[in-house]
């Protein structure tokens, strides 16, 4: 499907608590989704757009108003241990002591995938995602809806994700039909994503849930090189394709004692440079954002602060280069998408 054969959607937007969500308002978006729709929904990552994962015309319309490549599978948001053994053929013992530990979470497990599940789900592959969230937005759709939900971040393919009802405004709005918003999400970056189906089993995606807390329940995980070995012919998870969660500015990595330097070389060559840095101070510009030196908290306002300077009209945006540490690989993981050349 094309751009073209894309039908507008007037795309409405409704405030929702996000600890006790309204009973009313969660019921108004399962039935959206129970018709077939697209609905915007908050979680503790990033917002998700969601559709009814069994149907599988709502779920090839994630894709056509995405813009994302048919290649790219989806995750599927659960709400309790019925969903989750629906949409998966085998619950291995590393999951059930994952899921047990993490769930409800920022954790997504690669397993199986149930014969039932549509294919355009999981793009046609053999394998399925699946994440139980904690939001109590999230969880209150899935479960007024009454199924599973296929949900991506609320956004364009390839462009930054969103972390607040306004920055799914600005990229889907009259292309969805609904958006709960309440207010920023609190983890701010994607949900760790690890591959049941290898052994020993792969970190596919760093999040908020470390390696380390990861290895601590199931041993050692097998670790991609980004971004050699997943630009290989044949992408282990799609999703890796290099260049992803990208600001429209362009954006370089830049060591913290080379900072000002870089800016003053680049400014006097006319162009105008937005910075975000950490640990090094933020007078010298008004368009320079100083975030936590907290590898967790830098995560948590990360891609908000990257959709803010976007908006400014800047032509290059620099970026701290963090720490070459773990608690740091998610961070690093979005930042090395972000500057990767279109
Ligand atoms: O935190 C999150 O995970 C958010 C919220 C909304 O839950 N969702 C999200 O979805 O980030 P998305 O579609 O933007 O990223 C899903 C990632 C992609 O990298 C995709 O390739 C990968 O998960 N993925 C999905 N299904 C997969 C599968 N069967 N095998 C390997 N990778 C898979
Ligand atoms: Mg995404």
């Amino acid at each position: 499907m094309s751009d073209r054969d894309l039908i507008p959607r007037h795309t409405r937007l409704l405030r929702v608590d996000p600890a006790s969500p309204d009973s009313d308002i969660l019921r108004e978006a399962a039935e959206t989704i129970l018709r077939g729709g697209l609905v915007a929904i908050p979680t503790e990552t990033v917002y998700g757009l969601a559709a009814n994962a069994w149907d599988d015309s709502a779920v090839k319309s994630i894709f056509a108003t995405k813009k994302r490549p048919s290649i790219n599978p989806l995750i599927v948001h659960v709400a309790d241990e019925v969903m989750v053994k629906s949409v998966v053929a085998a619950w291995p013992p590393m999951a059930r002591e994952l899921a047990a530990k993490f769930w409800p979470g920022p954790l997504t497990l690669v397993l199986p995938k149930a014969a039932t599940l549509p294919d355009a789900v999981t793009a046609g592959g053999s394998t399925v995602a699946v994440r139980w969230p904690t939001h109590a937005v999230a969880l209150g759709v899935i479960r007024a809806a009454g199924v599973p939900l296929a949900a991506p971040s609320a956004n364009l393919s390839g462009e930054l994700s969103p972390t607040r009802a306004d920055h799914v405004l600005r990229s889907l709005a009259g292309r969805i039909d609904l958006i709960l918003d309440a207010g920023p999400t609190t983890a701010g970056i994607e949900s760790t994503v690890i591959d049941l189906t290898h052994s020993p089993p792969r970190l596919l995606r760093p999040g908020p849930i470390s390696v380390a807390q990861i290895e601590a329940v199931i041993g050692p995980l097998a670790r991609l090189k980004f971004p050699a070995e997943t630009l290989d012919a044949v992408l282990p998870s799609p999703g890796m394709l290099a260049r992803h969660y990208a600001p429209r500015t362009r954006l370089e990595i830049v060591a913290a004692e080379h900072l000002r330097f870089r800016t003053a070389e680049l400014t006097g060559q006319g162009e105008r440079v937005g910075t975000l840095c950490s640990t090094v101070g933020s007078d010298w510009d008004q368009n320079v954002v100083r975030l936590s030196c907290d590898a967790v908290e830098f995560a948590a306002r990360l891609f908000e602060v990257l959709h803010d300077l976007d908006g400014r009209g800047l032509t290059v945006l620099l970026v701290e280069r963090p720490p070459d540490t773990d608690d740091w690989l998610a961070v690093s993981d979005r930042l090395a998408r972000a500057a990767t050349p279109a």
